[in-house]
């Protein structure tokens, strides 16, 4: 069997790597605490398990689905972004629902992007942006997120030669892994300097809706004329606790959205019917528990903060997200702590390297697991930090 040359680069996916280990782990008997993957731990709300349900039943929902999703569920999408973000949206030309968003993600580069082309990608940050370019045979220009300048890329320090063969910058905010946000005023800037250097921005915005002490994050197409050049990615698995459902979104440029489309109604076959009919439940009803579900992450944040502080390990306090984002003991790697800390405490966190060279220093701690288990986490890591003189 011959395998394609453009896979030769493309690394093991992390996740599925530590994914294995751990498994071996357990299999030896060892309690993992995984506090390495950001995938929620609630479920969604009963109205939209019941919608569930009730769509499941139906005998005509059991077909191909139809590629642009369902028009209730645009227009449940586009009327979120009304009355989330104050953001008008036209839901026949400006919303293309995804399965998960990292599937519109990892085809991003397959719709924009032509061999030789440069991405401009935040370092760290999800791999996913950097995989799908490597696939296509295009490059990809890491752009540093550094603590002092509060993890938003120095756009300005971008080399001219790059920026004349850049096609695309990808931006996350609320960021992971760093836990940054980012205020609408560099929003604006990050608009302007796609204007003027002739670049799609793809805003992947999936914890928009998970934030605390009071904040409430923007979304980038509230910034005027966003809609020429911004392509926003948003996705009910964190903000509705719906990550094994698979749906999300992406919205803005109508005509950044008709390309993807384009591109998925050749390699996709759309979203389950029943998943749809949830999805707007979802989006379109009582929005009140959001509240809860965040003050019981912020709850578990700062229960992770104190542990941190007390093990000596400096982080910030996250404002929005799933992530702490804490340094690492001196002298020692993200890798070489995190795996330490598995292998001899039996908790995963995720090396800050995993997303990128600037990850070095740093691990990922996920605040999407049982309450209980995190403060278990917590209590191995204290433990470990003093047994092992760290
Ligand atoms: C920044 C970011 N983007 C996109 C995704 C993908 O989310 P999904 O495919 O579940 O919508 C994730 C998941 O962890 C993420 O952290």
């Amino acid at each position: 069997m011959r395998q394609a040359n453009r896979i030769a680069n493309l690394p093991p996916y992390f996740f599925a790597q530590l994914g294995k280990r751990i498994a071996q782990l357990k299999q030896e008997g060892m309690d993992v605490i995984r506090i390495d993957i950001g995938s929620p731990d609630l479920p969604p709300p009963d109205f939209v398990l019941q919608e569930l349900n009730r769509s499941v039943a139906a005998p005509s929902h059991h077909t191909y689905p139809g590629y642009y999703g369902i028009p209730a569920l645009r227009r449940a999408m586009a009327d979120y972004y009304g009355s989330r973000f104050g953001v008008e949206l036209d839901p026949d030309t400006e919303v293309i629902p995804l399965i998960g968003s990292k599937e519109g993600i990892a085809h991003v580069p397959t719709a924009f992007v032509n061999s030789g082309d440069v991405v401009l990608v935040p370092d760290p940050g999800y791999p996913t942006y950097r995989m799908g370019v490597t696939l296509v045979e295009g490059e990809t220009y890491p752009m540093p997120l550094l603590a002092e300048n509060d993890y938003l890329p120095d756009l300005e320090a971008i080399p001219q030669d790059v920026l004349r063969q850049a096609a695309l910058l990808w931006l996350n905010y609320p960021n992971n892994p760093t836990g940054a946000v980012a205020p609408l005023n560099f929003f604006e800037r990050a608009v302007d300097f796609a204007r003027q250097h002739n670049l799609l921005i793809c805003h992947d915005a999936p914890y928009a809706d998970v934030t605390y002490d009071g904040y409430v994050a923007p979304s980038m197409l509230q910034v005027e004329g966003a809609k020429e050049v911004v392509l926003e990615f948003n996705s009910l698995s964190k903000s509705h606790n719906m990550a094994g459902w698979r749906v999300g979104m992406a919205v803005g440029s109508a005509r950044a959205t008709k390309v993807l489309a384009l591109v998925k109604t050749h390699l996709d076959s759309g979203i389950f019917r029943p998943i749809q009919d949830a999805a707007i439940a979802a989006l379109t009803g009582d929005q009140s528990w959001l509240a809860e579900r965040n003050a019981i992450y912020q709850e578990r944040r700062d229960i992770v903060l104190t542990a941190l502080q007390q093990a000596g390990l400096r982080a910030r306090k996250p404002k929005a997200g799933l992530y702490l984002w804490p340094q690492v003991p001196a002298g020692m790697t993200s890798a070489g702590f995190a795996s330490r800390l598995l292998e001899e405490a039996g908790v995963s966190v995720t090396p800050g390297t995993a997303f990128g060279q600037h990850g070095e220093g740093h691990v990922r701690i996920s605040v999407g697991l049982a309450t209980d288990r995190i403060r278990q986490a917590m209590d191995r890591l204290t433990d470990f930090m003093d047994k092992a003189n760290l």
